[in-house]
């Protein structure tokens, strides 16, 4: 079993060439250093606002994060009914010191826990929650699903991964071992998950568009993959008879491809370079290597204008949040 780390990247596609398989190795990611593409460097008008302050990009931008971290922020004040045991009546507010806090609105009930002690929380029934002072510290909010999964979040709130390294191993080509290390969160790996540690699947629980995921506790996860058989050719050859009637038409398609004209956007960019590249499979595969070289210098002019600045479909460095965008569409979401 050999243990691949970056600079074992060399020896494993000898490894592959040996195994007659054409494939790439994508390495870990080694670094979040700001990157210089063709279109240069853009700010979007939708900046981070005070959400983000002290911090420095890249930024997450998602649906969950971007009514906080976008504008002005205030992107959902319904009223808070209970705030730490207490009821708040329309109008009215309650103040309390603690160092964990239950909030109830009508989306469900959430759970405020410092971990730098006790601090002073004012809820007002409109929906708003101020602090007593400036405070440096660590605060971790979570939404309580069930009451019984508070016991699990009591006992572990103050567990939180600052950062995270990744490794992998694969094993005869069959198996794939992910590793990650220092993080702690509830996952939907369950199956690949190697000697786990699992609370029960009633003591906490959160639905997302993937199913529910449940808890894993530890330091280090190594997760097993079965690695898939695919190559980039067909498992079965086509039958013989086909084959005048396939090479026929491969030479149309590559004889009337369309002119080489620079992108209008990334999308279909991305699916008409797709389908092109597939021609040169395809020649690979019927034995017409001569037909592989129009096909590569065509890609290769099309390519060509992703890293020309003059090109109207350009990706481009977003300042703001940091992120590779299309340059022309910086504004428009
Ligand atoms: C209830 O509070 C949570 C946590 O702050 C928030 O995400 C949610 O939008 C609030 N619901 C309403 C209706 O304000």
């Amino acid at each position: 079993m050999v243990r691949l780390r970056n600079p074992a990247l060399a020896a494993l596609g000898s490894l592959l060439a040996a195994h007659n398989a054409l494939s790439i190795v994508f390495a870990p990611i080694l670094g979040t250093d700001r990157p210089f593409p063709a279109g240069g460097s853009i700010a979007v008008d939708q900046p981070p606002n005070y959400f983000f302050q002290g911090f420095s990009p890249p930024f997450p931008t998602n649906d969950g994060w971007i009514g906080y971290g976008a504008g002005t922020g205030d992107a959902t004040k319904g009223a808070i009914t209970f705030f730490a045991g207490k009821a708040l009546g329309v109008s009215t507010s309650a103040t309390v010191s603690a160092a964990k806090f239950q909030v109830v609105n009508s989306t469900g009930t959430y759970v405020i826990y410092s971990l730098s002690g006790v601090i002073s929380l004012t809820a007002s029934n409109t929906g708003t929650i101020t602090a007593g002072g400036k405070f440096t510290g660590i605060l971790r909010v979570v939404k309580l699903n069930a009451p019984g999964h508070e016991v699990l979040l009591d006992q572990y709130y103050a567990n939180y991964p600052t950062g995270v390294s990744t490794d992998y191993e694969i094993s005869g080509l069959i198996t794939g071992i992910l590793y990650f290390e220092s993080l702690r969160v509830h996952e939907n790996h369950r199956s690949k998950l190697q000697s786990p540690n699992f609370p029960s699947t009633t003591s906490l629980s959160y639905l997302t568009t993937k199913g529910y995921m449940y808890p894993a506790i530890g330091n280090i996860w190594n997760l097993c993959y079965d690695l898939p058989t695919i190559t980039w050719h067909v498992l079965r050859t086509p039958d013989a008879s086909c084959r005048a009637s396939l090479v026929a038409g491969l030479e149309y398609e590559i004889a009337h491809l369309p002119a080489v004209a620079q992108p209008g956007d990334f999308y279909f960019f991305g699916g008409h370079v797709a389908m092109v590249s597939r021609l040169a499979l395809i020649a690979e595969q019927v034995g017409r290597n001569d037909l592989v070289s129009p096909v590569v210098n065509y890609l290769e002019s099309m390519f060509g204008y992703l890293f020309n600045s003059a090109s109207t479909a350009v990706p481009a460095y977003e300042t703001a949040w940091g992120g590779i965008i299309n340059r022309a569409g910086y504004n428009n979401i």
